[in-house]
Formats: C-alpha cells, sequence, structure tokens
C-alpha cells in the first residue's frame, strides 16, 4: 500500500503557527506520509505588515516555501489546517484559501479525507477554541472525517487542548510539550488516514 499524503497548510504571521506547522509536518512524516507543507497567501496590504516588524522578518524568512494550492488539497488523504487565532477566529488570509475550495468541494473531491486543526493565540483564554471549531464547521461541510487529539496521548493531560494543539505565544515561543502535542496529533490524523485507506482497498 502506497504511504498516506498529509498536507500542513497554515497561515502564520509573525511564525508561531509556523513552528507548529514544521513539527506537525515532522510527525507527519515519522508517521509514514507523503508530507506537503504549505503557506497560504499573505493578503494584507504592505502598510499593515511593515508596521510590525517581527510580520515582515518572518515573511522574509519563510520565503521559500512553496504556497498552498487547490492540487495540495486534492491530492491529500489528511489535511492539518493551522491559523492564529483572530478574535476567536481563523485568520482571514486561510478563509481567504478555503474560501477558493467551492469547485473541489461540490465535485466531491474533499469528502472522506482526514482533518483536523491547530492554533495559537497571545492569550490562555483568547478564543484558541472557538477557532478550532470554527475551522470544524468548514470540516463538515467537506465532509471531512475529524481527528482531533482528544486526550488519546498521555502528551494530550500536558498540552490541555482535546479540539487541537493551541499555543499560547503571549508565554513565548512552542515549548517542547506544545511541539510534541502536533507531532502526536499528525500521527494521529495520519494513523487514521492509513487505517481507512486500507480499509478502503479491502
Ligand atoms: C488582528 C489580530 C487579532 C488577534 N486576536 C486574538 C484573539 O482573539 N485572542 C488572542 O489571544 N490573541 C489574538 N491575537 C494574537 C495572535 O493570535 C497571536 O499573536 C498568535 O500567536 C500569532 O501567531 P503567528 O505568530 O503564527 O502569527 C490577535 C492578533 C492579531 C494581529
Amino acid at each position: 500500500m502506497e504511504p498516506v499524503n498529509a498536507a500542513i497548510i497554515y497561515y502564520s504571521a509573525t511564525g508561531t503557527v509556523h513552528a507548529l506547522a514544521q513539527a506537525a509536518a515532522e510527525g507527519a512524516e515519522k508517521a509514514g506520509a507523503n508530507v506537503r507543507l504549505r503557506k497560504v497567501a499573505e493578503q494584507a496590504p504592505p502598510e499593515a505588515i511593515s508596521a510590525n516588524p517581527a510580520w515582515g522578518q518572518h515573511l522574509r524568512d519563510t520565503a521559500d516555501v512553496a504556497e498552498a494550492s487547490l492540487d495540495d488539497l486534492a491530492w491529500a488523504d489528511v489535511v492539518l489546517l493551522g491559523t492564529p487565532t483572530r478574535f476567536g477566529n481563523p485568520a482571514s488570509q486561510l478563509r481567504a484559501f478555503i474560501d477558493t475550495t467551492g469547485r473541489l468541494w461540490q465535485e466531491g473531491r474533499l469528502a472522506g479525507k482526514v482533518y483536523s486543526a491547530f492554533t495559537a493565540s497571545s492569550t490562555a483564554h483568547g478564543g484558541q477554541e472557538s477557532t478550532l471549531l470554527a475551522l470544524g464547521n468548514t470540516f463538515y461541510h467537506w465532509g471531512g472525517i475529524i481527528v482531533p487529539p482528544g486526550y488519546a496521548d498521555p502528551v494530550q493531560f500536558r498540552s490541555g487542548n482535546p479540539y487541537g494543539t493551541s499555543h499560547v505565544s503571549g508565554d513565548g515561543p512552542p515549548t517542547d510539550v506544545i511541539l510534541d502535542a502536533i507531532r502526536y496529533q499528525a500521527r494521529r490524523a495520519v494513523d487514521t488516514a492509513a487505517a481507512l485507506k486500507v480499509g478502503r482497498a479491502a
């Protein structure tokens, strides 16, 4: 059986979610998947970006990361979406990419895949769960199989979010516990997609 294809698609302005996405890619690779790590296109005007030096710096630092395309979604058996929390919701840059998927959705080509999501916010009660649940609404529409981390691994009792890995960036960069949690979440999603692939082929 061919390995499953995993697309890790994210938006990050200042690097936090990018760090989570990289760890997700590691976890998926270690679980045996073919992995595409993809950023979505920046939509913000240059004056907004230049008002925050860390934003511009991260854009330059990740210039070599390929931009997400509809082909990445069509190719994938498992999709992990990552976004900063913006006023309790996913970032508009990620939503803009999601809003280009109408034709794939209409053709039924987003259904039956495994989906999972991760986020970061600056404060602990700043809307991580509402952001992840909002992405869940899209997964329902796509006919996806949502695979959250739950408390299905000991790391989850330390990282603490069963809806999806989430980091409080106001406390500093992602800790080893958070990075282990997102690696675990990616592994669980890949393992589920692999089991589905075997089952569907039988
Ligand atoms: C426009 C905007 C809205 C935000 N809204 C929230 C929010 O609702 N709750 C929160 O805790 N942090 C909020 N933040 C902070 C980001 O979620 C946080 O800095 C995140 O870790 C950034 O991820 P990144 O480094 O990958 O860009 C907001 C930031 C911006 C710029």
